[in-house]
């Protein structure tokens, strides 16, 4: 896809999450139809989920949420372990382009190759995160990441309005 499809094809899919967003009653809705939408239109995006922090828990974990794509033995990540934990504690957007020289990974999939993870803030505070594997090298740009921020972002505004 050359960058112009690709720019488009993103502003469609950003559109949408807002449509998606203004029909959703609860940030729990919203959520399930951020996974659906993003797994059917991005055509790269194999697996699409919400880890979300355990209220209360000590030490703090991630727990899985909506997601869509192959069921995963991750249901549950410390902060100290993967890359979802790596973004989770840090507070910062993780892209790992080769998920197999990368050590955090904790692998779902054999046939994964790389790895976005956003973190979803709520007042400031990392809350969870939104996480997607490709069976495709590289597959996630800076305009990927603009997306995925952006899915991110509307779940944590959500989540704060409650
Ligand atoms: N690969 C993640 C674990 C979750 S699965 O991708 C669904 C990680 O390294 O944290």
């Amino acid at each position: 896809m050359v960058t112009t499809e690709k720019t488009s094809k993103i502003e469609e899919v950003r559109k949408e999450a807002d449509r998606l967003n203004s029909a959703a009653e609860t940030a729990d809705q919203l959520m399930k139809a951020i996974t659906l939408l993003l797994q059917e239109k991005m055509l790269k995006y194999n697996w699409v989920g919400f880890y979300m922090l355990e209220a209360g828990a000590s030490p703090p974990v991630l727990v899985l949420g909506h997601y869509q794509g192959a069921m995963t033995p991750h249901t549950r990540i410390p902060l100290n372990q993967g890359i979802c934990g790596a973004a989770a504690s840090s507070g910062k957007t993780v892209v790992v382009d080769d998920v197999s020289s990368d050590q955090r990974y904790l692998a779902c999939s054999l046939e994964t190759k790389s790895e976005i993870v956003v973190p979803i803030f709520v007042s400031g505070k990392v809350v969870g995160e939104l996480d997607i594997d490709s069976h495709f090298p590289s597959a996630f740009t800076f305009e990927d990441r603009e997306l995925v921020e952006y899915c991110a972002q509307l779940v944590g505004k959500r989540l704060e309005s409650v």
